[in-house]
């Protein structure tokens, strides 16, 4: 198979995950507060009216709410259909659309700044740095990163996640750092929360959210 063969095959089954566990998703990770806390830190950062883009917006909750209630225009971009028509239940006034983010280009604009938890996850590390690229060029200079993520050491390996089969990517904290900063990136602020599941029975997990600025060059 060509690399875009595998990739195409990667992101179909990826969608189908999501398009399955779409109904369940905030039921099932119900815990917001360090993605919430990440996304106030940005809006500090910018002026009313801002363009803010939401990658992997997922059903939306909170992050495109979150934007949109305060004011800004917010464009979401996902892979899963299920999940981008939850999304337009909850935020009609986002720009949702059906885009890999490794597929982004020119034709969206620039953004003030753009967000991304739990979606880069979802893609192989050799994509991961491409797609970071992708997004310090469609920010405005000076403009700003959030990047959330589970702490693991792995690459594009296949969980389970609420009975469907999602492959996940992480990187050890300092790592994931170092991956952010090579693309262009200065973190401002790092917060690592651990992450207490749901469902009794499911390990603790480490979250790590980046709060960041694009450099200038
Ligand atoms: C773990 S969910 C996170 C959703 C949301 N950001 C949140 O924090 O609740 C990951 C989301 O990324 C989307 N996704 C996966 N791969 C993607 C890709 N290559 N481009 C855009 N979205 C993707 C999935 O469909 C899913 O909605």
């Amino acid at each position: 198979m060509t690399a875009r063969g595998s990739r195409s095959a990667h992101r179909a089954a990826q969608a189908d995950a999501f398009d399955r566990i779409g109904e369940r998703y905030d039921e099932a990770f119900p815990y917001k507060g360090g993605q919430i806390a990440s996304a106030e830190w940005v809006l500090r950062k910018l002026r009313p009216g801002a363009r803010v883009l939401d990658v992997g917006c997922g059903t939306g909750l909170p992050t495109a709410r979150q934007f949109v209630d305060a004011g800004c225009h917010v464009t979401g971009i996902d892979i899963s259909p299920v999940m981008l028509e939850l999304a337009d239940k909850h935020v009609p006034e986002a720009d949702l659309r059906r885009v890999d983010v490794v597929d982004l280009d020119a034709t969206l604009g620039r953004f003030d700044a753009v967000v991304a938890y739990f979606s880069l996850s979802m893609l192989p590390r050799g994509e991961i740095m491409s797609a970071l690229l992708k997004l310090h060029e469609l920010l405005v200079p000076g403009g700003w990163l959030a990047v959330g993520m589970v702490e693991m050491d792995v690459d594009d390996v296949l969980i389970q996640v609420l009975g469907a089969p999602v492959r996940m990517t992480g990187y050890p904290r300092c790592s994931l750092r170092a991956v952010v900063e090579e693309a262009g990136f200065s973190v401002r602020e790092q917060m690592d929360l651990a992450y207490v599941p749901a469902n009794d029975g499911d390990p603790l997990e480490m979250q790590i959210f980046l709060n960041c600025r694009r450099n200038t060059f």
